[in-house]
């Protein structure tokens, strides 16, 4: 197999994107918000990365600064293997049909003004993709087609359509350009239960269909559940842990994906879990802590947590974790076992995985690797 074929599609490397603060316009220095605070990723060509965290914590930045919609503060990304971040304009005009975005609200990301077609069009006549008009207008019918629309859809603006189809179109919008990659964020948060399922099977379909490439953003770990076959969660600008998909819902080792998890309802009535009510909000990404980010809302801090930086650090295959209790490791080297602060293996009071299903989603049960998770009544 060529370098080509098994290099990455998509590398995050120790990505930074910090902002002046908003409304601090006039002080004589403006805070900074570290948005996104050293996040390193890949994604294969063809996997869905889940990328999930509470609100502000960074996700949206990170997607948009990939697509460099941001220019970062520093960092690599590395699409096909070549810096998106060096790449003059010129270039990057013509790369950014390889990556596209589809945004949480599908109506404020549509021109009210302008019919579907013209939408769909739009990316066809800016990167010269349609001869004629005729060819233009074959090639939205197929798109409005491909996403479970039909011609009779065309001359219609955004208003008079629901939300889900809305998203829809915003997908369609996306496909025009034949891209590799697609940063959905949020792309049905906004949408009814019901619904949401719909878009998430259409984006399955599509993504088997054209190979596609997703980073999925959503705010909780059940919406990215059944895509995603690997998962990042995300805190405070950095990844706190990323593993793939089955493993990460199995065997949650963060504490904050711990917490996040046990909010996720499971689908097997006789099992209960306990939910684990994180205390205190997130803190400020001005301010973000020294040491471990969730220090101050996590149950198993130690002192030396807030001031030890921690680093990512394997605890199986494809299974990194950001947290010194868990993994013994932390940025200066290891931790000295003492008391409640001894290092927990990852997997150590996990049971086994069980699966039943094709890809282990549905029958999936859960445990943590310290906390009681789940328990049978
Ligand atoms: N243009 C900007 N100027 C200043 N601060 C910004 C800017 N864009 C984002 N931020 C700040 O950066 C942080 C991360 O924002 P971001 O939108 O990436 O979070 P998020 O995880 O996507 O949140 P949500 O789930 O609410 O969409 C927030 O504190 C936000 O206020
Ligand atoms: S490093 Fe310490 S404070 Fe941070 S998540 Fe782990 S136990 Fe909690
Ligand atoms: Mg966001």
């Amino acid at each position: 197999m060529t370098e080509a074929r098994t290099q990455p599609l998509l590398q995050v490397r120790n990505l930074k994107k910090h902002f002046a603060m908003r409304g601090a316009m006039f002080s004589r220095e403006r805070p900074i918000v570290r948005a996104v605070d050293g996040v390193s990723f890949d994604l294969k060509e063809g996997e869905t990365l889940g990328l999930v965290g509470e609100s502000g914590c960074g996700k949206s930045t990170t997607g948009r600064t990939i697509l460099r919609l941001e220019e970062p503060t520093s960092g690599e990304v590395l699409f096909e293997g070549r810096d998106i971040m060096r790449l003059p304009r010129g270039d990057m005009r013509a790369l950014r049909r390889q990556i596209q975005i589809v945004f949480q609200d599908p109506y404020s990301s549509l021109d009210p003004r302008k019919t579907v077609a013209s939408i769909i069009a739009e990316p066809l006549i800016v990167h010269g993709l349609a001869q004629n008009k005729s060819e233009r207008e074959d090639r939205v019918v197929e798109l409005l087609e491909t996403v479970g629309l039909s011609r009779s859809h065309m001359r219609r603006y955004p208003h008079e359509f629901s939300g889900g189809q809305r998203q829809r179109i915003g997908i369609a919008r996306a496909l025009a350009v034949r891209p590799k990659l697609i940063v959905c964020d949020e792309p049905v948060s906004a949408l009814d239960v019901s619904v949401q399922a719909q878009v998430i099977n259409l984006l399955q379909d599509l993504q088997e269909k054209f190979g596609l490439t997703y980073l999925f953003i959503a705010h909780d770990l059940s919406v990215v559940e059944h895509i995603s076959t690997r998962v990042a969660v995300m805190y405070l600008g950095r990844i706190m842990e990323i593993a793939p998909a089955d493993e990460l819902y199995a065997r949650p080792t963060h504490p904050y994906s711990q917490a996040l998890l046990s909010a996720v309802p499971i689908p097997d009535p006789k099992a209960k879990r306990e939910r684990i009510i994180l205390k205190g909000d997130v803190a400020s990404a001005v301010a973000a802590p020294q040491g471990c980010r969730f220090y101050h809302r996590c149950p198993f801090r130690e002192p030396s947590c807030a001031t030890n930086e921690q680093v990512l650090t394997p605890v199986s295959p494809g299974h990194l974790v950001a947290c010194q209790v868990r993994t013994g490791v932390h940025g200066d080297g290891p931790t000295a076992a003492s008391g409640s602060g001894a290092p927990v293996p990852a997997r150590a009071a996990g049971e086994p995985e069980e699966t039943n299903s094709k890809n282990g989603a549905a029958e999936r049960t859960r445990t943590c690797a310290v906390l009681p998770a789940s328990t049978s009544s």
